[in-house]
């Protein structure tokens, strides 16, 4: 296991399932977790420290104070508010980057040299606001993005073709969220196009699958945390054993076929750097306009936010 410590920001239903996949993951020595609900924070505390000893070795902390973030490698933040049934992603962007103001400051003051990974939604508006808030590089600051959607989809390829989930390659970008776009173009299994494979109905029923997920879990439990968590998790150990997988997190594009100024997910080398640098996909017409019109939106709720 890596020596190292991360820490958690926010103790909802996204920040104690992401400690817990960490901590069986191995992920970290260290796991932090802050939150402002005192009660709150103590009981995730108590409750992952219980199980410790059925784990990888590993420490827990917890604390009101962001202070408990010092020293930790990576610090992931989670907090925010919880998205209600019905509600899109982007409705929550108000209250969450207010709460940005104070917090990412705290932070940045606590932990300088972390790699920060944001997983509060709308991932990609709060992803720029931090940025901006911060002034730290693209580098050291992004956000978990695509990833679960990404996951999600090669799930549904995996189980429709028959085929390993790992052996899908398949990449959904854009918003994490309603205008995200499943990249089909260049979707393959092993070395076979997805389109080849699958038709153009089903891939249309896995793209819209993907779009509700979060919506339809949201209905029946009220939040997504496992899926969530043990992808944020995995962005996190690839830093940590600096790994240079491609994934899709959310960062902020200068010049990406034309796009720039605005957060979104595309595949990126994510290493001990952070998001270390984006690789330029290829894209059929109607991927780029999709991509270009899920810019626009973010670009948008940021802006009428004051970023
Ligand atoms: C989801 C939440 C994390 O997609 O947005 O499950």
């Amino acid at each position: 296991m890596t020596s190292a410590k991360i820490a958690i920001v926010g103790a909802g239903a996204v920040g104690s399932t992401l400690a817990y996949a960490c901590l069986v993951r191995g992920v970290a020595t260290t796991v932090a977790l802050h939150d402002v609900d005192a009660d709150k924070v103590r009981a995730e505390e108590l409750d992952l420290r219980q199980g410790l000893q059925f784990l990888p070795t590993a420490h827990v902390e917890a604390s009101t104070d962001v202070s408990v973030c010092a020293g930790a490698q990576v610090v992931a933040v989670t907090a925010g508010a919880k998205q209600q049934p019905g509600q899109s992603r982007l409705d929550l962007a108000a209250s969450t980057t207010s709460m940005l103001r104070t917090l990412m400051p705290a932070l940045v003051a606590a932990a300088p040299d972390a790699r920060f990974v944001m997983v509060t939604n709308p991932v990609d508006v709060v992803t720029y606001a931090a940025q901006k808030l911060t002034g730290l590089g693209t580098e050291q600051l992004f956000g978990s993005g695509t990833v679960l959607d990404s996951a999600r989809l090669r799930g549904l390829v995996a189980a429709h073709c028959g085929v390993a989930v790992q052996n899908v390659h398949a990449y959904v970008v854009g918003e994490h969220g309603d205008s995200e776009i499943p990249l089909w173009s260049t979707a393959s299994i092993g070395g076979v196009p997805v389109t080849d494979l699958v038709s153009e109905a089903d891939r249309d029923a896995m793209a819209a699958e993907v779009v509700g997920a979060a919506y339809e879990i949201i209905k029946g439990k009220g939040a997504t945390n496992y899926a969530i968590g043990v992808s944020a998790g995995r962005i996190i150990e690839a830093v940590l054993r600096d790994e240079k997988r491609v994934l899709p997190v959310s960062t902020l594009l200068t010049d990406y076929h034309g796009i720039g100024d605005v957060c979104l997910s595309v595949p990126t080398v994510v290493g001990r750097g952070g998001a270390e640098r984006r690789l330029e996909v290829p894209m059929s017409d109607s991927e780029l306009a999709g991509l270009r019109a899920s810019a626009d939106r973010i670009r948008a709720t940021a802006r009428d936010l004051g970023f």
